[in-house]
């Protein structure tokens, strides 16, 4: 097999990638390093103010980007997003399935609407997404990258109160692994990456905190061997190791990303 080089392996000019919640957080972190590397962007998001300035910000760097505002839980939403995606760019190549809701509340006070909401947010549109990209990359014949971002908590519970939140998450981890397996035929590789606490405006990185949730965050920050957050960027980093050519010949793998936490 000849070398590629290691430029040409990240090289992701040409391709296309669509990062659903791109407008902020992680998602953001992931789009900006695939856009780095050359792919065109679409940030699909719900958050229309956020969303248009993540993609004029990168526009703003040089990279091709646009935005189109989407519900990952709505069928007809996630259809247009990809058509949007194939019209503007011609097709799919990258999909990265990020969006994601984690509220805090222990199953004896969960109304059934938040579950629902949880897990329409969190794992249908993992379905959703994956089914629309992937009948694009069948059709085209030339095989794709989806990246699904689970989290530790598909693995270990990281606090109470995160029950349907896990579950969700567990269940992404498992699609990850059976998608990957009915899609190898078609040359699409399905992976997962897991991150640990990562300093994120839906994890309240920046916003004030009470000395009573600054108790919490000590003591949560012992358990991290890594004695810090991550950032979006390392989760982006490895995004792009998943996208591109670095990652040939996985599938069906989960990438954890914690600073360690898992061990503790
Ligand atoms: P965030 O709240 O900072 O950003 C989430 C983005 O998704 C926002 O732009 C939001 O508008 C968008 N979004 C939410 N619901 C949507 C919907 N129904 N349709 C379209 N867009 C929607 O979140 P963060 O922290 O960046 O999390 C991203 C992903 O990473 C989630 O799946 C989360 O579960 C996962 N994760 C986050 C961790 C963390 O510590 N921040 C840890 C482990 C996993």
């Amino acid at each position: 097999m000849k070398l590629l080089s290691l430029k040409k392996a990240m090289d992701l000019k040409g391709k296309t990638a669509i990062v659903t919640g791109g407008a902020m957080g992680i998602g953001y972190g992931i789009a900006n390093r695939l856009a780095e590397a050359g792919a065109n962007i679409v940030v699909a998001d719900f958050n229309k103010e956020a969303g248009e300035a993540a993609a004029q910000k990168l526009a703003g760097e040089g990279y091709k980007a646009v935005f189109v505002k989407t519900d990952v839980s709505d069928e007809k939403q996630v259809q247009g997003a990809v058509n949007f995606a194939v019209n503007t760019f011609g097709t799919v190549d990258i999909l990265v399935n990020n969006a994601g809701i984690y509220p805090l509340a222990p199953v004896m006070q969960m109304p059934l609407a938040t579950f629902e909401k949880v897990v329409s947010v969190n794992l249908k549109s993992v379905f959703l997404f994956t089914k629309a990209v992937a009948e694009v990359m069948i059709k085209r014949g030339t095989g794709g990258k989806i990246i699904n971002i689970s989290s530790v908590d598909a693995l270990h519970p990281s606090s109470v109160g995160l029950a349907v939140y896990d579950a969700s998450k567990h269940g992404v981890w498992g699609f990850t692994k059976n998608t990957a397996l009915e899609l190898a035929p078609h040359n699409i590789q399905i992976n997962a990456i897991a991150p640990g606490a990562i300093a994120t405006p839906g994890a309240g990185a920046g916003a004030p905190m009470s000395p009573a949730m600054e108790v919490l965050h000590n003591q949560f920050m012992e358990k991290i061997p890594m004695k810090r957050l991550g950032e979006p960027d390392e989760i982006g980093k490895v995004a792009l190791f998943l996208a591109s050519d670095l990652s040939s010949y996985m599938t069906g793998a989960q990438v954890v990303v914690d600073g360690g936490v898992l061990l503790s």
